[in-house]
């Protein structure tokens, strides 16, 4: 609209000012014609009574003098006469004029004194007239009297305004006319083709290549449709060549890498993008609290921590939740972004929620409903209503978004966890053909527990729009499909371990998730610096260090860990002054009040426990309350003996793998609650059940005291396990299986 109005905005401006100018100069010539005409009118009309008026004046003849006056009365237009004597009274007014005679007229002085006639314009009550008047001479000279004619001049300017309305019609229809026709021209010579191209883009990014037709565009706009062509079929060619590549080396046995997870997407998607949906976006615009800078921040999230290096390696569309708060200053006009910022490797699209809809699907029912109900740590579920009439409106516009990125062929969805559990239904309703896979973070409870949700069929029922479900652990994925015999309609084979509901199946497996972590990566010069400068700040020197990495949740068991630790320096005292435990913790959820009250309860039991072992300037605890980005956390697992996760209950934990991973040269140990997911795969590690306060603290001190040697064959094997498990391989392993579903696969 804006390039349209510069266009036609000088022309319009032009026109309008040619035309006024024209306008001004025409009425103007007009009202000195008319003027001219209504001079010489009044001249005619006052010579023509002057003889009577004399001769009439010589003789006195009042009579006759007033009879002359009144034979203007019927005058059209014209307002009168007046007929005065030598000494300037009047002798005789036109009736309908009656009220000129009180007017002060100092021009009749004027005109007797000079003996000659005058014309000009005067006021007459709310009037404007013409007064013409003529002083009448006898044979010698001298001033007889004087007959003066006034002429009403409102037909004059209603004649100019008459011809002002008619140049400002013309003025509009030429305008209305200028617009139209520019609107046209843009129309044909830009509106069409660039729509023609739009839509052969579009038709291109959806893979349609059977509706693309070859544009038939001449001159400059030919030029750029031609070079856009070319550049298509570079990238279709391109695109074509990759992947059977890919398919040639996805044959051969190697490790799990990016590489190989890249050949694999590629081999199996073709030249469709990989489309991922979760409700926590992995690059978030987060504006300084003093400065207002706004600055890109990873947030704390085991779905960000295993999806994002999958998508840095293979591309693709990840369609999250806009939820930091200066994330609209880095979209363009279709809500989308390249991320890492730095090294635009994939799409990141951001949805918009307003505070409504967060608060009931975010922190209401995922976050106070579902959550709790998966973790089964004895913290209370809560179920609204609005919460899930908001969880429902979040999903479907969640819908609307994914639905718009689809390719029109084997369009591949991988959604991610709890928040979306109708998203594949709503998807299918209006593109059944989507191979859709739903892989969910956390724990599934039994079946008697999900059974208290009062929307549990809805949820199966959403979740069985999917194709593919996946948990980390084989005990989440029998209690899901226990849950589905239990409380829906449906067929459990167990064999095939799928739910098969009406004609649609639905496989169940399990996939460890993992991390890309840090292996073979070498500690950086920096990174020593900073480990020195940890230790140097917070006093480490000499000191046996455990390290603690969590949000700040009531399923990770954080005051259980501090109570623990309590606990191993009370029976065990020869520890005190050595042992330090540093806890690592992000807010989160903060608007919850579960999560509110648990800040506090830390706060004050990490305080008391501090100050109940305070002797000189050893802390046992040092406790960081803040968000620690990726960068900042590896210097903690670096330099910590031993790291602690002692969640109550966690579908995996990748805090455990990631301080496996980050251990290059296999020292260190891991301390893991037996309630965790990783806990099934990383059996070296020392196992905790983080409800016996007392076991806890003996396992620590086992910890402490472990050999070298085999800390170092435990470290050893859990590397094994980590680095063959990766995220690539995990990825992979849900894409091969995703796609074996689909039919039309390339
Ligand atoms: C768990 C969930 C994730 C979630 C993360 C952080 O790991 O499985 O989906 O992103 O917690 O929680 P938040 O609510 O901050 O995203």
């Amino acid at each position: 609209m804006k390039r349209i109005l510069l266009f036609i905005l000088p022309i319009l401006i032009i026109v309008s000012a040619a035309l006024t100018i024209f306008g001004i100069i025409q009425v103007k010539y007009e009202e000195d014609k008319l003027m001219d005409d209504l001079k010489r009118k009044a001249k005619t009309v006052a010579e023509s009574v002057e003889l009577s008026a004399r001769y009439a004046l010589i003789n006195n003849d009042l009579k006759s003098i007033k009879r002359l006056a009144e034979s203007f009365q019927k005058r059209e237009r014209m307002q009168g006469c007046v007929v005065y004597d030598k000494e300037g009274a009047i002798l005789a007014i036109t009736e309908r004029i009656s009220g000129w005679g009180q007017k002060d007229k100092p021009y009749v002085k004027d005109s007797f004194n000079a003996r000659a006639a005058r014309g000009g314009i005067e006021k007459f009550g709310d009037y404007s007239v013409y007064s013409y008047i003529l002083p009448i001479l006898g044979d010698d000279e001298s001033l007889l009297g004087a007959v003066e004619v006034v002429y009403d001049t409102s037909y004059l300017f209603t004649t100019l305004a008459v011809l002002w309305k008619r140049i400002s019609i013309t003025l509009i229809i030429l305008i209305v006319s200028i617009i139209g026709i520019a609107l046209l021209i843009q129309r044909q010579i830009f509106i069409l083709p660039v729509r023609r191209l739009t839509q052969w883009f579009t038709h291109f990014q959806k893979g349609e290549l059977e509706k693309l037709r070859p544009f038939e565009e001449k001159g400059e706009f030919g030029k750029l449709v031609s070079e856009v062509e070319q550049v298509a079929l570079g990238l279709r060619v391109a695109r074509k060549a990759v992947s059977e590549k890919a398919h040639a080396r996805i044959q051969k046995e190697e490790a799990w890498t990016e590489d190989k997870l890249r050949d694999l997407i590629h081999a199996k998607l073709g030249e469709n993008t990989f489309i991922v949906v979760s409700n926590r976006e992995p690059y978030m615009h987060v504006s300084n609290d003093i400065s207002g800078t706004p600055k890109c921040v990873r947030p704390a999230s085991g779905v960000v921590t295993a999806i994002d290096p999958i998508l840095r390696a293979c591309g693709g569309t990840w369609i999250a939740h806009g939820s930091g708060d200066a994330d609209r200053k880095f979209i363009n006009s279709k809500n989308k972004l390249g991320v890492p910022p730095e090294d635009n490797r994939y799409i990141l699209k951001r949805v918009w929620l307003n505070k409504e809809e967060e608060d009931g699907y975010y922190y209401g029912f995922s976050n106070e409903g579902l959550w709790p109900l998966c973790h089964v740590t004895h913290t209370r579920p809560i179920f609204r209503e609005t919460d899930w009439q908001m969880y429902k409106e979040v999903n479907q516009k969640f819908a609307n978004s994914v639905l718009e990125e689809l390719p029109a062929k084997n369009p591949f969805v991988f959604i991610q966890d709890y928040h979306f559990t109708l998203l594949a239904k709503m998807i299918k309703e209006k593109r059944p053909d989507v191979t859709i896979a739903l892989f969910w973070h956390i724990p599934w409870p039994n079946p008697e527990v999900f059974a208290i949700c009062p929307y549990q069929h809805e949820i199966l029922d959403g979740m069985l729009s999917c194709d593919l479900i996946g948990f980390h652990v084989q005990v989440h994925c029998n209690n899901f499909l226990d849950t589905a015999n239990r409380l829906i309609e449906c067929r459990v084979d167990t064999e095939k371990f799928s739910v098969i509901r009406g004609s649609r199946e639905t496989f169940v497996r399990s996939f460890p998730i993992s991390v890309d972590g840090y292996a073979n990566v070498k500690t950086t010069k920096a990174e020593t610096e900073k480990i020195e400068s940890i230790r140097h700040e917070l006093q480490l020197q000499d000191k046996i260090v455990a390290v603690g990495v969590d949000r700040i949740d009531y399923t990770k068991g954080i005051v259980e860990r501090i109570l623990a630790i309590d606990r191993f320096l009370e029976k065990y005292p020869q520890y005190k002054d050595k042992f330090v435990f540093i806890q690592l913790a992000a807010p989160s959820r903060t608007h919850i009040k579960r999560y509110h009250d648990l800040i506090g309860e830390i706060d004050e039991l990490v305080e008391k426990k501090n100050w109940k072992y305070s002797d000189g300037i050893w802390r046992p605890i040092i406790y960081l309350k803040r968000y620690f980005s990726p960068e900042e956390v590896k210097p903690y697992y670096l330099l910590a003996d031993i790291c602690i996760v002692s969640s109550l209950h966690d579908g995996m934990n990748l805090v455990a793998k990631e301080y496996v991973s980050s251990r290059s040269d296999s020292s260190g140990a891991l301390m893991l609650s037996r309630f965790t997911g990783a806990a099934r795969e990383l059996t070296d590690a020392v196992q905790i059940n983080p409800y016996s306060i007392e076991e806890f603290a003996d396992a620590i001190k086992f910890t402490v005291e472990m050999p070298v040697e085999e800390r170092l064959r435990r470290m050893q094997n859990m590397r094994k396990i980590v680095a063959e498990n990766n995220i690539y391989r995990w990825a992979g392993n849900i894409i091969t299986e995703l796609t074996a579903l689909n039919k039309n696969q390339p």
